[in-house]
């Protein structure tokens, strides 16, 4: 089935296009053969979602520059992958957790490269068990269904795969080489700006792993200040107020979709482990690992094929690990 866009999509891509510059509204109703009555509307409409439309007598409307609202419309335009469909990428203003309803369309039969993308989470989940703050307008938070051929070990390195996917996004669109933290914690000038929960489904009977959701979540403009208290020592966000380094969240989600789906393409080949590895800033660091309710302390030396961390413990045997969580100690620790 072809998707077509609805007359309001349509609006919104010739404004997006012309982010900045007016177009009449005679103009819009001539190319769309509606009337500027019908225009008017529309344009009220998107107002009301929160795009700032600006209207100038005898000139017409503007996408204002400073508009960021995350939209389908948006993320097709910046997109130069082929195999982003508009009927593949889902917008909400809210949701509890894009995790969450993704799994829902998934286990309802939801097609692999579906993409779920909120304005806010009032419920985003981060790893074992924890929440992930996600304001309204500021961040990033998107889920990726994804429908692995493989086993298990392919739901680990698709992780893996994944933090390698936003870091080149984030040096494409952004120009930031940002570092890795075990297992897929991003980390730009030490300040954690993303993290990323991988779930699986998996089928009982064969063992077999049917689909995987892959969810991304982005500080990108939170103030420091903003920050749940707890989470203001470690906390940051891509973009600092007033920095000349500005992008629309439209264009960071394109780019990360892009990067997800071509780093994809590769998870059997492994290609991506070395990139990986060159912007894992733990190798080499003494740290204390977290494991349940063991703990102790080690040094990471390396990253295996499938992307588990070796680590040498204080006896000096050496460990695989698929899962869990480290911390970098300081020589006080
Ligand atoms: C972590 O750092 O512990 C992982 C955080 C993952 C957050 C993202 S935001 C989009 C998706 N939906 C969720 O509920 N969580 C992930």
């Amino acid at each position: 089935m072809i998707y077509l866009p609805t007359t309001k999509a349509k609006v919104l891509r010739i404004l997006e296009k012309n982010r900045g510059q007016s177009i009449s509204g005679s103009k819009l109703a001539k190319t769309l053969n509606i009337s500027r009555a019908a225009i008017w509307k529309i344009i009220e409409e998107l107002r009301n979602e929160g795009f700032e439309i600006n209207a100038m007598t005898n000139k017409g409307y503007c996408l204002a520059e400073s508009s960021d609202i995350l939209s389908v419309e948006g993320i097709l335009l910046h997109s130069q992958n082929p195999q982003i469909k508009r009927e593949q990428i889902h917008v909400y203003k809210t949701l509890e957790s894009t995790n969450q309803l993704a799994k829902k369309m998934a286990v309802a039969g939801g097609s692999h490269g579906t993409v779920i993308l909120a304005e806010e989470q009032t419920q985003g989940r981060g790893r074992l068990g924890r929440s992930f703050f996600s304001p309204k307008g500021t961040g990033l938070y998107m889920s990726i269904i994804l429908r692995p051929e493989g086993t298990a070990d392919q739901a680990v390195l698709t992780t893996t795969a994944a933090s390698v996917a936003v870091c080149r996004a984030l040096s494409t669109t952004l120009g930031i080489e940002a570092q890795i933290k075990w297992v897929n914690d991003i980390f730009v000038n030490n300040r954690k700006v993303s993290g990323i929960l991988t779930e699986a489904i998996s089928n009982f009977e064969t063992g077999s792993i049917e689909s995987l959701i892959l969810g991304i979540g982005i500080n990108v403009s939170t103030e420091k200040y903003n920050f749940p208290e707890e989470l203001q020592g470690i906390a940051g966000s891509l973009l600092k107020k007033n920095s000349s380094n500005t992008i629309s969240r439209n264009q960071l989600a394109a780019s990360i979709i892009h990067e997800i789906f071509t780093v994809y393409e590769t998870i059997n080949s492994g290609d991506f482990i070395p990139e990986y590895k060159s912007r894992c800033f733990v190798l080499g660091k003494e740290v204390r690992v977290h494991r349940g309710i063991e703990e102790y302390n080690a040094k990471a030396i390396d990253i295996d094929s499938q992307g588990a961390l070796i680590i040498e413990r204080q006896d000096g045997s050496k460990e695989t690990l698929n899962s869990g969580e480290i911390s970098i100690r300081t020589k006080t620790d």
